[in-house]
C-alpha cells in the first residue's frame, strides 16, 4: 500500500530571538494520511510552536514544512484543507456559538449546516450562548466545531480534550476515529498519555525542543507495566517478593512496597497472602517510562550474539 505524506518537516527549527536556544531544534516529522498522530511533550517542549509554524501563523528560523503535494504553509490553498483549533483561542465575547459558527462558514464558503448540526448535537453545546458565557469546556466545543466543520482533509489540534471532562473525551475520541475512517489525517498535541494511547496510530516525543521518539502505540502497548503499591499494616520488606515472576524493581518505604509488575498479579498476591494487605495502588507508567521501557526491551532483544 502506498503511503501519501500529509505533513513533512525537515530540521525544522524555531529560535525565539537571537542567542536563545531554540524551542524547536531541527525537527524531522512524517505524518501520513489517514492517521492519528499524536505529538506529545511537557510544558513548553515546543508543541504549540510546532503546530504555529505549520499553520503558518510564525515563520520558521529553518528547515523546511510540505504539506499535501509539497505546498508551504503560507499557501492559502493548503490552508483551506485544514482544520485548526488553537490552543488559545481567542473569540468575540459578544458573540453567540451560532454567529461565531456563521462567520467562519461564510469565511470558508462551505455550507457546514448539516455537519454544525451534527457536531453541535455530539458535542452537546448550546450554540445560542454568547462565548463570554461559555465554560472551558465549551469554548474547546466551540473550536471543535470551528476546527471540523467544513471536513477537511487534515485536522490540526492544539491540546483538543484540555478542560472536556471524561464523557467528553470519549465522544472526542469518537469523533477523531471517524475522521480517520474517513480517510481524513489528524494532528493532535497533548501531554496526557490515556488520550494519546486511545486513540492515535503513532506518537512523537518532543523534550525541549527535541524529538525523541517517533513510535508506533501498539508497539508501545505492548510494553505493558503497572507500579504497584501494596500497604501492609507493618513496615514492608522487598524480600518478601524476592523472584517472583512478574515482579521487578521492589522496594520498601515505611509500610509500602511498591513493585513493578509485568504481567499478572496472581505470584505477586499469593508471594504476600500471609501478610496483612491494607490497601493496593496501581499507577499507569508514564509515557516516559513506558518508551524507557520499550527502547529497553528492544536494546536487549537487538543486543549482538557473542
Ligand atoms: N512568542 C514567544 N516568544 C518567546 N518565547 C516563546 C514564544 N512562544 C513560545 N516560546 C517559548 O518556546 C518554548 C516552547 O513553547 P511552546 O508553547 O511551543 O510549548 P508547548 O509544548 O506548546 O507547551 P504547553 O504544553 O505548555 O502548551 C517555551 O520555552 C516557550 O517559553
Ligand atoms: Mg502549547
Amino acid at each position: 500500500m502506498s503511503k501519501t505524506t500529509i505533513i513533512h518537516t525537515h530540521a525544522l527549527t524555531k529560535t525565539y530571538g537571537a542567542g536563545r536556544t531554540p524551542a524547536l531544534d531541527r525537527l524531522d516529522l512524517t505524518v501520513e494520511k489517514g492517521e492519528i498522530f499524536g505529538y506529545l511533550g511537557p510544558n513548553g517542549a515546543g508543541k504549540s510552536t510546532t503546530i504555529r509554524i505549520l499553520m503558518g501563523l510564525i515563520a520558521a528560523s529553518g528547515g523546511q514544512v510540505r504539506l499535501f503535494d509539497g505546498q508551504a504553509p503560507s499557501d492559502i490553498a493548503a490552508r483551506n484543507r485544514i482544520g485548526y483549533l488553537p490552543g488559545d483561542m481567542a473569540l468575540w465575547q459578544g458573540y453567540t456559538g451560532a454567529q461565531v459558527v456563521s462567520y467562519f462558514s461564510k469565511v470558508r464558503g462551505v455550507d457546514t449546516r448539516a455537519e454544525v448540526a451534527r457536531l453541535r448535537d455530539r458535542l452537546d453545546l448550546d450554540l445560542s450562548k454568547r462565548v463570554r458565557e461559555y465554560s472551558t469546556g465549551n469554548k474547546r466545543k466551540l473550536g471543535l466545531v470551528l476546527a471540523l466543520m467544513h471536513q477537511p482533509e487534515l485536522l490540526i489540534l492544539d491540546e483538543p480534550t484540555s478542560g472536556l471532562d471524561p464523557l467528553m473525551q470519549q465522544t472526542f475520541n469518537a469523533l477523531m476515529r471517524e475522521q480517520r475512517n474517513a480517510g481524513r489525517t489528524v494532528f493532535l498535541s497533548s501531554h496526557v498519555l490515556s488520550e494519546v494511547q486511545a486513540i492515535c496510530d503513532r506518537v512523537a516525543i518532543l523534550r525541549a525542543g527535541q524529538l525523541q521518539a517517533v513510535e508506533r502505540v501498539d508497539a508501545l502497548m505492548h510494553t505493558d507495566f503497572r507500579w504497584v503499591t501494596l500497604t501492609f499494616d507493618r513496615p514492608a520488606r522487598p524480600e518478601w517478593v524476592q523472584g517472583v515472576a512478574s515482579v521487578h524493581d521492589a522496594s520498601a518505604d515505611g509500610n509500602a512496597l511498591r513493585v513493578r509488575l509485568s504481567g499478572d498479579f496472581d505470584p505477586l498476591l499469593r508471594a504476600v497472602a500471609s501478610q496483612y494487605v491494607v490497601n493496593v495502588h496501581i499507577a499507569e507508567p508514564t509515557l516516559e517510562e513506558m518508551f524507557l521501557a520499550y527502547y529497553d526491551r528492544r536494546a536487549t532483544v537487538a543486543a549482538p550474539v557473542r
